[in-house]
């Protein structure tokens, strides 16, 4: 597929395919249609060229993951964390100052196995954090998720941003499985932003269908997926070369 068939498919799409967060976007939550997030860092280029690469050794790619996941949160905790701001004496005067408010906790979900290789250094950029694991896996011929382990609470608090961090957005079926659990406890879709390493347009697509205003940050998008359901090119099965199984 090339570039400009790829551009196609992007603008079919209800998505709007960004490099960076413009002004009116930033201000713009109530906007219906869902914000995808390239971040033209060469650093994110950088760690999916390692990812991609077969002979990348799996403690290397579980590095990679890792930090790629610390800039696509970086990037996706801009102008979205909760502050309080007052004033501070340094050693040689006083200073206004700001803070992440610790009383509004980031919400992490991680979606076992391999979510938990691209959130391995988020405490160490969110100062505030809490992290509720998902455990869904995917059956080999339906391709349908199944959630084996759900360790969200019955409620989240109001207001809460939600970090859903799941690295193959492939056919879709487990990012949707996951935000519909939380939808099913009153989060906003513009509450919601999804980290992944690599998507591909037909789990964007649903994802646009279903929840417009939804935000995803991902290293790349890559044309398409096989009928086992993983991405092409991508990066071979995220789990097993994060774990080495
Ligand atoms: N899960 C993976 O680990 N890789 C894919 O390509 C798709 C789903």
């Amino acid at each position: 597929v090339s570039a400009n068939q790829l551009q196609l498919q992007r603008r079919r799409m209800n998505v709007v395919v960004r490099a960076q967060t413009t002004a009116s976007e930033k201000k713009s939550v109530t906007d219906n249609r869902m914000l995808v997030f390239v971040p033209p860092h060469p650093l994110i280029k950088h760690w999916v060229s390692i990812l991609r690469n077969e002979d990348t050794p799996c403690p290397i790619f579980k590095n990679a993951m890792g930090e790629l996941g610390r800039l696509l949160i970086y990037e996706a905790s801009r102008d979205w964390l909760p502050v309080v701001s007052g004033e501070i004496q340094s050693p040689l005067g006083v200073a206004s100052v700001e803070f992440i408010d610790p009383r509004e906790p980031v919400t992490i979900i991680p979606i076992l196995r391999a979510g938990l290789a691209l959130v391995e250094h988020a405490s160490s950029i969110l100062p505030a954090t809490k992290t509720y694991h998902l455990g869904i896996s995917r059956d080999e011929e339906t391709l349908q998720p199944t959630i084996y382990l759900n360790k969200l609470p019955e409620t989240l608090p109001e207001g809460s941003r939600v970090l859903v961090v799941d690295p193959m957005l492939a056919t879709g079926g487990t990012i949707i499985a996951a935000i519909n659990l939380l939808k099913d406890r009153g989060i906003a879709n513009n509450q919601i932003k999804v980290i992944s390493a690599v998507a591909s347009p037909p789990a964007l697509q649903k994802l646009s269908e279903k929840y417009p205003g939804l935000h995803v940050y991902t290293g790349t998008i890559d044309p398409t997926v096989n009928e086992k359901g993983y991405i092409i090119p991508g990066l071979g099965d995220a789990g097993d070369r994060s774990f080495g199984t």
